[in-house]
């Protein structure tokens, strides 16, 4: 049996709920959440007890493993606490709001020992490790990548202190992905713009954004993001070789050659399959099948960190 315990009973933590339900080998043993009602119901839907934080959940219920679905600003010492007593960690993206506290957590991941998966789920979309088999060996020149949403209802999200803003917290997947299939940044220069939020209350974080990127290979990216649409959204990566272009969104790849063009459909579940390579990793402690580590998170936060910084003093940041 994998004992489960959850840091934080919000939304993205019903999906994992949902998949870990499925999963005979799971028993969820108990959660906790600032605010005590989520808990509870929480709880009341999964199994185990309610906590009041987390250093009681972990002494009391004693979980093989810990998700910690709680607002980028939460993080720290939730993860601390559970690395020294050795309980392993799924902790979802951002992994951290700032570089410091990303590196605090990873020094207590590698002196525990633990397992560690982080919360990038389009890792493990199969059309994903399509476009990944495309591009091996090919030369990549351009990358564009798009996140064009409205603003999403998190209260915290709103708040550069508490989530970053939209570069850190949402548009990191995309930034991800590029580090994923087109390998690491190596310098990047951001712009930021503000002012068509204002009858928002609280809203301090940026309207849009553009980062231009360049990564180790040579090849320049450019990553666009806003979040002031009052229309549905789309999000979209598009990669360019000599060969072929390669366009994802949502989960389908498009790949266009010479006059063809191919479009790939996703055929899973990505929530599913990053819960089972977690699951399977703390059963059997073999950790081959987790696509996205803390210690990997790490750099992609840093390229985030980088843009925010970049955006807010007009200078490139290396890598
Ligand atoms: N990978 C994905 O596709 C994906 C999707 C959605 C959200 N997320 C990430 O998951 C995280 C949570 O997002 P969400 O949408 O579930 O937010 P949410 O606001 O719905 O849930 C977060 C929960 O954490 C609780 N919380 C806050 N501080 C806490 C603390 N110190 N200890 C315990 N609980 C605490 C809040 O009360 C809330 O119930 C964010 O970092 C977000 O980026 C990832």
């Amino acid at each position: 049996m994998v004992k489960i315990g959850f840091v934080g009973c919000g939304g993205i933590a019903q999906e994992h709920l949902k998949h870990l339900r499925t999963m005979q080998e799971v028993k969820i043993v108990g959660a906790c959440d600032t605010n005590a009602a989520r808990a509870k119901a929480f709880a009341a839907g999964a199994g185990g007890e309610v906590h009041a934080d987390p250093v009681s959940l972990y002494d009391k219920a004693r979980p093989d493993a810990v998700y910690v679905t709680v607002p980028p600003f939460a993080h720290g010492a939730i993860e601390e606490e559970a690395a020294a007593r050795g309980i392993h960690l799924f902790v979802e993206k951002p992994v951290a709001l700032d570089a410091a506290t990303a590196a605090r957590v990873s020094g207590a991941i590698k002196r525990a020992g633990i397992l560690s998966c982080a919360g990038y789920c389009y890792r493990y979309c199969d059309t994903i490790d399509t476009a990944r088999a495309l591009l091996k060996g090919k030369a990549v020149s351009l990358v564009h990548g798009a996140w064009i949403g409205g603003l999403p209802p998190t209260p915290w999200w709103r708040r550069r202190g508490q989530s970053g803003g939209q570069i850190l917290e949402q548009t990191t997947h995309l930034f991800d992905l590029i580090r994923y299939l087109c390998g690491p940044v190596q310098e990047v220069h951001a712009m930021a713009s503000r002012g068509c939020m204002s009858r928002v209350e609280g809203f301090d974080v940026d309207d849009s954004s553009v980062v231009a990127l360049r990564l180790k290979t040579g090849a320049v990216a450019s990553v666009t993001s806003t979040c002031i649409i009052n229309h549905p959204g789309r999000t979209q990566l598009e990669i360019v070789t000599p060969e072929l272009t390669l366009t994802i969104c949502g989960g389908t790849v498009r790949v266009e050659e010479d006059h063809r063009v191919t479009e790939y459909r996703s055929e899973c579940d990505m929530y599913a399959e990053e819960n089972r390579a977690f699951i399977d990793a703390v059963r059997t402690g073999k950790k081959g099948g987790i696509r996205s580590s803390y210690a990997d998170a790490v750099k992609t936060l840093l390229v985030t960190c980088a843009a925010n910084e970049s955006a807010e003093t007009g200078m490139p940041v290396k890598l």
